[in-house]
């Protein structure tokens, strides 16, 4: 199959549309990273983008609406604390866990009785979604493991020849996937997987934000993850992660004590002065870090990185999420010091 690369023009916007609705699969531009979408009711369209993504059947997908008004059209009941949490943070980079119904087919939802909620912000992703008239599934259209996609370039480095179309709407915005939760109780949320949408902004309107174990810490054996995806390595680069948990000092003295060809360090850019050896770095705040974590972590295989030194970043606001997926990529592999 020839992967054909469209623009964020309204006739190809209409052509994006078009393939949807025709079953195909269409790699989409969002403000977090880039999807691959099909149409999450047609169960065919679903099973294609699982294969394409080489992703384990268990790991479900999220759906996309275009208002979040359409939820109850998929879900069984609706808390009332999730209409206020859309009315906060819908469009933009949160998920919500709600009971599916029969509209949204288990191969979807990796057999759970679950589907989690999006509605995304992206002009290109919301104007498809309205123009289709179905409710999308998209997971990241990496390559099941590596890094999520923040390019149409990414997309179809993984994608050509396995999807119909890649839409090419320029760099996303916040660079890592959107928030994960799961409504607890009346007033509580639980966090299965952090993003831009904050532990910070979400206590403002519920009493109780709880972080999943699972977000910074391995599974132990036989323990049952609450988000599927929590239990795969992810993000990984074919250069070997480690983070390195420390000060500016230590972190040099730890390189170069450890230092060798193919040696590669990801630092902070304010770093970058007094770093005597080989690096790249990922901007100068948990912003910046989003927003370039995995275009570099897809440049330092290009490099030719063999082992990738990390300083490691804050874990507060949307630092949580970088750390999450850095820690991920490291296999939970940290070194303090
Ligand atoms: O920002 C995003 O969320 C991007 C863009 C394309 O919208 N999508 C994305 O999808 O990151 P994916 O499939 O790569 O990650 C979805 C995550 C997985 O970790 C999955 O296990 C979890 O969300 N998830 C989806 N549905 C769930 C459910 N019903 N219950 C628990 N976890 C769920
Ligand atoms: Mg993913």
């Amino acid at each position: 199959m020839d992967t054909v690369l469209l623009s964020d023009s309204n006739n190809e916007l209409e052509k994006a549309a078009d393939l949807i609705r025709n079953g195909e699969i269409v790699g989409i531009p969002t403000e977090t990273v880039y999807g691959l979408g099909a149409d999450a009711s047609n169960e065919d369209a679903v099973r294609r983008v699982f294969e394409a993504k080489g992703r384990p059947a268990d790991n479900p997908l999220i759906v996309h609406l275009a208002d979040f008004s359409q939820a109850k059209e998929y879900t069984t009941s609706i808390p009332e604390l999730a209409y206020k949490l859309a009315e906060r943070f819908c469009p933009g980079p949160l998920t919500m866990v709600l009971p599916k119904n029969d509209r949204i087919p288990m191969i979807t939802s990796g057999g759970l009785d679950t589907v989690g909620i999006r509605v995304p912000s992206h002009r290109v992703m919301h104007r498809i979604i309205e123009l289709s008239g179905r409710p999308i599934a998209a997971p990241s259209a990496n390559t099941s493991g590596y890094p999520s996609p923040t390019s149409a370039e990414h997309v179809m480095r993984d994608m050509n020849g396995k999807i119909a179309a890649v839409v090419d709407g320029g760099s996303s915005e916040f660079g890592v996937e959107s928030t994960v939760i799961s409504i607890e109780s009346r007033n509580s949320v639980r966090i299965l997987r952090p993003g831009c949408i904050t532990k910070e902004m979400l206590s403002e309107l519920c009493s109780e934000v709880i972080i999943d174990r699972a977000i910074l810490h391995e599974l132990e054996a036989g323990q049952k993850a609450a988000s599927p995806g929590m239990k795969y390595k992810h993000y990984s680069p074919k250069a070997d992660i480690i983070m390195v948990e420390g000060s500016l000092e230590s972190f040099i003295s730890y390189v170069g004590a450890h230092n060798g060809e193919g040696v590669c360090s990801l630092i902070f850019d304010t770093d970058k002065e007094c770093f005597p050896y080989r690096y790249m770095t990922y901007g100068k705040d948990s912003s910046e870090q989003a927003h370039l974590l995995f275009q570099r972590l897809r440049e330092l295989d290009d490099a030719g990185a063999e082992k990738v030194y990390v300083r490691a970043p804050e874990t507060e606001g949307v630092g949580l999420a970088v750390y999450n997926r850095l820690i991920r990529a490291a296999g939970f592999e940290v070194i303090r010091i």
